[in-house]
């Protein structure tokens, strides 16, 4: 094909030579390997005259960036959560979006599982202790943390993500109890050996709280002060998902207070600009947006919004449409 007649597309951020190799073998490519994020204006400029944008959660794609991009066909988001993209906009425009599910759950439940651990053995801050010269000698009642076998893991929203978390207790002889929009189907619930509960109920008996729900208006602050007051003072709360999920000035005041015991946490209101109240707290386990970063993961993931991107501007069908109306 001649390079003139190739779809021609930005991707925002740096990706994998193996990514643009295989976008270039397709289109005509406008790469930021630089990875200094686009601001808003210098994005709607970039994306004028382009046919497909492959972008990232730190894009913002709305309805005025869709406006300056008159022959936009097709948004490839390399995430599996898209609450950066509005979707209806994009519709109302004829413009096929898509996302990653699939390749990103185990690695994302790794690293829930990982915060439940850190957080429960207090890895971070014993950490801290040791390399500040703190550490004076074994003692038995020394930074003692609490059990993650056997107790009960509860986890908020029951997707794939959500399951491939439960699947993981059984190793660890934990009880799990589960709260989703809808209850999952009953041989799902057999191989994740959960239980479905109310979500006051799972507030009020599980040890680890672990939220994998997607971040839209209908969970903004879905745990606030209320929610962590129904929670045991004992309890630890995951957010492996999306800031916003958790109102992060309501939590930072319950770690202070022990209204619960410790929190993990991978994602935050505002981020990078975390809540500065975090930072002076112990109980709290903080992790820059790494669920899915893997390098076996992050290459899969791009490579999957490469795919859809290139079977949208080629007339196929993207194996991941958010809006199958288009
Ligand atoms: C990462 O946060 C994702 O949604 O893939």
């Amino acid at each position: 094909m001649n390079a003139a007649h190739k779809p021609r597309v930005l991707v925002t951020r740096e990706v994998f030579d193996e990514t643009l190799d295989y976008l270039r073998r397709h289109c005509e490519v406008l790469a930021n390997q630089d990875d200094v994020p686009y601001a808003p204006e210098a994005l709607a400029a970039a994306v004028a005259d382009r046919d497909g944008l492959m972008c990232c959660l730190t894009d913002r794609v709305d309805a005025a960036l869709l406006a300056a991009a008159p022959n936009l066909k097709a948004v490839a988001n390399i995430a599996v959560g898209y609450n950066n993209i509005d979707v209806p906009a994009c519709t109302a425009r004829g413009v096929m979006a898509t996302n990653t599910p699939g390749v990103l759950d185990d690695s994302t439940a790794d690293l829930a599982w990982a915060l439940m651990l850190g957080t429960a053995r207090r890895i971070t801050e014993v950490e801290r202790r040791v390399r500040a010269g703190e550490w004076t000698g074994w003692q038995l009642k020394q930074w003692l943390g609490v059990d993650v076998h056997h107790a009960t893991l509860g986890i908020i929203g029951m997707g794939r993500i959500g399951q491939a978390i439960a699947r993981r207790a059984s190793g660890f002889e934990m009880k799990v109890i589960y709260h989703n929009r809808n209850r999952i189907a009953p041989e799902l619930e057999r191989r994740c050996n959960a239980a479905y509960v109310s979500f006051d109920e799972l507030l009020a008996q599980a040890d680890f709280v672990v939220l994998q729900m997607p971040y839209n208006p209908q969970t903004h602050h879905l745990i606030g002060a209320a929610q962590l007051e129904k929670m045991k003072r004992s309890a630890i709360l995951i957010n492996s998902t999306r800031g916003g999920v958790v109102d992060d000035a309501a939590l930072v005041q319950a770690l202070r207070d022990g209204t619960i015991r410790g929190a993990g946490l991978d994602v935050f209101e505002n981020e990078p600009k975390l809540n500065p109240g975090f930072l002076k707290l112990d109980n709290v386990v903080l992790a820059p947006h790494i669920g899915s970063s893997t390098e076996a993961t992050r290459k899969a993931m791009a490579m999957l919004a490469a795919q859809n991107l290139v079977a949208a501007l080629t007339g196929g069908k993207p194996p991941n449409l958010l809006n199958p109306g288009v």
